[in-house]
């Protein structure tokens, strides 16, 4: 069988084909960055750090793209100009370069991969350091698909909202109450797997006030991305006054309103998952909510706290959440707004 003959000014379309590759790469290349600078907005990032913790791994971050992008250079580079200044060089010897070829092919590559292979063990060993000395301790249990926060010495016992000092090493102590969860707050620490029938300790710390966004970075069912939470960073004096009133129990009601509130809570299902301390409402399968009225974010970070949001979410949650643990509530538009302002009246 005779084979196709070559077309004649090969070499011509060979340089169009690759000026079409070369554009198509630039194409995608502006297209990718594109995209990825709008992952940004909003989100937290790892190489937005706001901790010693994520500031280490910032730092091993940027030094594994610089090289990277080193290595692509160059190997690009070389291509380019084996590709347009090589062209119809035929008379290569296949059996010289060998040395090149293993320097370049091998023992370089292999001592910059056991370089950056070394590098992120070492990080990842110095971030499980306690910091010294770790002034506080809270004690954090995940749950699907929310995050009980305890702090031991003070009584304190809230949800999805985590207030620290800053400028202090806080040490978190974490367990989970069903599945493994993952523990991130990538502008402050790394992540930290919450496993079944374990205890896992991790180290966080802010060195700016500010609310930082965390998130459960592990699968755990239908709701794992509304598995969020708040880290709140401020001045160690605000702090203390944050920790003294949610030390308290729950405010007496103010108005007729707040409590027939109370009264529905006290005598509906609510107490049966709920704790408000301070009432007869002492369930220990939700959150606690003892000062709910004090959180900026309902659900894990699924809707902000205010009265609609709420009233929605107590009516019947499963719109929100599906899955979660929490039944429709079988309360009319009265009981329904009484509680709802009760709730909300507990800073
Ligand atoms: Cu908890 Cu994902």
């Amino acid at each position: 069988m005779q084979l196709p003959r070559r077309r004649r000014g090969g070499a011509n379309s060979a340089a169009r084909r690759s000026t079409r590759a070369l554009a198509c790469t630039a194409a995608w290349t502006v297209l990718l960055i594109g995209t990825l600078t709008a992952c940004g907005n909003d989100s937290p990032s790892t190489l937005s750090p706001a901790g010693p913790k994520s500031q280490l791994i910032a730092t091993i971050w940027w030094a594994l793209f610089g090289i990277s992008v080193l290595v692509s250079a160059l190997v690009i580079g070389a291509m380019l100009w084996a590709a347009f200044f090589r062209r119809g060089d035929t008379k290569v010897n296949q059996t010289s370069g060998k040395g090149i070829v293993l320097t370049l092919g091998a023992v370089i590559p292999a001592a910059i991969l056991i370089a950056t292979f070394g590098t992120s063990v070492g990080g990842i060993a110095r971030n499980a350091d306690p910091p010294s000395p770790t002034e506080m301790t809270i004690e954090i249990t995940g749950n699907r698909w929310w995050w009980e926060v305890r702090y031991p010495e003070a009584g304190v016992v809230t949800a999805n909202e985590i207030h620290i000092p800053v400028d202090t090493p806080v040490r978190l102590r974490l367990e989970t109450d069903d599945v493994i969860h993952s523990f991130w707050v990538p502008e402050l620490m790394p992540k930290q797997d919450l496993l079944p029938k374990r205890i896992n300790h991790v180290w966080m710390s802010a060195d700016e006030p500010g609310v930082y966004r965390g998130q459960c970075a592990e699968y755990c069912g239908a709701q794992h991305a509304h598995m969020a939470f708040h880290v709140v960073a401020e001045p160690s004096n605000e702090f203390e006054v944050w920790l003294a009133e949610q030390s308290e129990p729950a405010e007496k009601p103010d108005t007729e309103l707040e409590r027939e509130g109370l009264d529905v809570l006290q005598t509906s299902t609510c107490g049966t998952c709920h704790t408000v301390r301070g009432t007869s409402a002492d369930g220990e399968l939700g959150p606690d909510l003892t000062h709910v009225g004090s959180r900026s974010w309902l659900a894990a970070g699924a809707i902000p706290n205010d009265f609609g949001h709420m009233s929605g979410w107590v009516a019947n949650s499963q719109t929100v959440k599906p899955g979660n643990l929490m039944p429709p509530q079988q309360l009319s538009p009265e009981e329904l707004r009484a509680v709802v302002t009760y709730l909300q009246s507990l800073e």
